[in-house]
């Protein structure tokens, strides 16, 4: 079993991602959870705390830190870092390497022979926009493994591919990425 960092970017697929949390838990992982400063807009980080037993982080900036630097403590804790949910947005930041969020800098500080996975989620055209598929091109050059979206019926009312894969498929693929 893993020490696992899931980052969840703010898609409205966020509500399975603490599903996701709770299933890697529950298979024996150590899970920490990092949610981008929107995510945490759209569900509270505590949740995830509730589900994993372990802290959860958005921001490592303030008062409270006292010296810590969380990119670098939890990209060294990382066995494996899961994205999932990934925005365009936070799959934009991972593409450049821009470390303007905690997601994004620990990605830039995780070894590099760590495993990464990134579950993209969004909707169909949004997911088939060139700027992403370009953006997904070159995290798959920079060894990362990108899961592939499901086909169905997303949130915003559009069918096609875009949807979050199920909790348990997105478990499966890390126990393979683990080689358990
Ligand atoms: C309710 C809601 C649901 C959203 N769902 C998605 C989504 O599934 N995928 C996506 O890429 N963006 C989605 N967005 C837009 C992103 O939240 C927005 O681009 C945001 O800036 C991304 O932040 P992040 O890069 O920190 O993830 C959604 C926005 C809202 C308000």
């Amino acid at each position: 079993m893993a020490k696992i960092v899931l980052a969840a970017g703010a898609s409205v697929a966020i509500y399975k991602a603490c599903d996701l949390a709770s299933k890697l838990a529950q298979a024996g992982h150590s899970v920490r959870a990092v949610l981008t400063p929107r995510a945490a807009q759209l569900v509270n980080p505590q949740l995830f705390e509730a589900v994993t037993g372990e802290p959860a982080s958005v921001d490592e900036f303030g008062p409270a830190r006292r010296g810590a630097m969380d990119h670098i403590e939890l990209a060294k804790w990382a066995e494996l870092l899961l994205v999932a949910p990934a925005s365009a947005g936070l799959i934009a930041r991972l593409a450049h390497g821009q470390a303007d969020d905690l997601a994004s800098t620990l990605a830039l500080a995780l070894p590099a022979n760590r495993p990464r996975l990134l579950a993209p989620a969004m909707n169909p055209t949004m997911l088939d926009a060139r700027p992403v598929q370009r953006n997904l091109a070159l995290l798959r050059e920079d060894g990362w493994l990108v899961l592939e979206p499901a086909v169905g019926h997303t949130a915003c009312g559009d069918d096609g591919k875009g949807r979050l894969p199920e909790p348990a498929e997105l478990v499966a693929a890390v126990a393979r990425a683990l080689r358990l």
